[in-house]
């Protein structure tokens, strides 16, 4: 879906910081940001970068309590096609103390409102790739950053682009993936179409089984070839050694949905899939989102932001 207008939903940034975290940062070693102070904690700033000569754009939002002296996980969102970081923050609340109270939220913006991967890119994969390294480059020199917690999720080609990261040497640099109605354009030649640095790398994805755009059964997308979701899931099962006989499938919402859980190398819930019947196109919540909205979608069962953060908070970088 190439067509949302995210102008109004961008122009209120400000996200909501109620309810209590769960997160706790982790007192290991921080990166050299650590000891430099920031302004306007708990706001959604904007900066740019060059990276390999280009204009490079992200914004960042710091916990409201920011402290410089103590190393934070950090989370990568990327937005979908024709939209922006900002708009994936709104749709998402990712920045919301519920969500991120003890986290640095990092949004960064694709060039052409894009990632690449599809037919359709401004960015190759390598420019694409050198962003994300360049950018990681800069969070954890002036911000402090816990070096073993950094992830990546993603909407959409974000989504897709967040598999791009898992497969390339940049991926060595996070701790866990998670993609939300994914297009998968790239390394999906099979098991071996994507060969990370190290595995087990832990992944999750949340599809609707009713995606007009990115089919759940694969075919023609609008940026490429996509595969299906269950061949895809299959090929991460065998990259991370998660044998066939340790998935469990929980049927839920009166077996509207399913649950998908493996267990590889010995690591329980380190692969996971959540997959809703009747949901399209969009960031699952059980409130009202903006691109559920465009997908001409109520609230759902289930909270793919909830769900995200809780997998990250699982895993570690050795
Ligand atoms: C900031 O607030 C969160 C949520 O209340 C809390 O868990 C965390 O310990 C606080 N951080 C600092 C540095 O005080
Ligand atoms: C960096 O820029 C040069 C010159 O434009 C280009 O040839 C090269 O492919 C770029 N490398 C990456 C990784 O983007
Ligand atoms: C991109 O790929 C899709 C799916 O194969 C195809 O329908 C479309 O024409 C392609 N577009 C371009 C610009 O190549
Ligand atoms: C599940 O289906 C039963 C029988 O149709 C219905 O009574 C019940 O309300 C449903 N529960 C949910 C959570 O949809």
């Amino acid at each position: 879906m190439r067509s949302y207008t995210f102008v109004a939903a961008a122009a209120s940034c400000v996200v909501a910081t109620s309810a209590a975290s769960v997160d706790v940062p982790r007192q290991t070693s921080g990166t050299a940001g650590c000891g430099i102070s920031h302004w306007f904690n708990g706001i959604t700033q904007y900066h740019s970068l060059t990276s390999n000569g280009t204009s490079r754009s992200y914004s960042i939002h710091l916990p409201s309590n920011y402290s410089q002296d103590v190393p934070y996980p950090v989370v990568l969102g990327f937005h979908g096609s024709s939209s922006i970081g900002l708009f994936f923050e709104v749709d998402t609340g990712l920045s919301g103390s519920q969500y991120s109270a003890n986290k640095i939220m990092v949004y960064p913006n694709g060039l052409g409102g894009a990632w690449a991967g599809a037919n359709y890119s401004d960015a190759t994969v390598p420019a694409d790739l050198t962003f994300v390294s360049d950018l990681l480059t800069e969070i954890r020199a002036n911000y402090c950053v816990d070096d073993s917690r950094i992830y990546a999720t993603g909407m959409s080609i974000g989504g897709g682009f967040v598999d791009t990261i898992a497969c390339s040497e940049v991926g060595s640099q996070f701790a866990a993936f998670a993609a939300g109605s994914g297009s998968f354009y790239t390394d999906n030649n099979g098991v071996g179409g994507c060969t990370p640095v190290k595995t087990p790398v832990p992944v999750l994805e949340i599809h609707g089984g009713a995606d007009p755009d990115v089919n759940y059964n694969g075919g023609e997308g609008e940026g490429g070839i996509e595969p299906s979701i269950p061949d895809w899931l299959s090929w991460w099962a065998q990259r991370n050694n998660c044998p066939d006989s340790t998935k469990t499938v929980e049927d839920l919402f009166n077996g509207t949905g399913q649950h998908y859980s493996w267990t590889c190398n010995g690591v329980e819930g380190l692969l996971q899939h959540w997959k809703v019947d009747d949901m399209g196109h969009c960031w699952a919540s059980t409130s009202l989102d903006f691109s559920c909205l465009v997908a001409g979608e109520g609230p759902g069962p289930i909270s793919a932001s909830s769900i995200v953060m809780a997998f990250f908070d699982k895993f570690t970088k050795a």
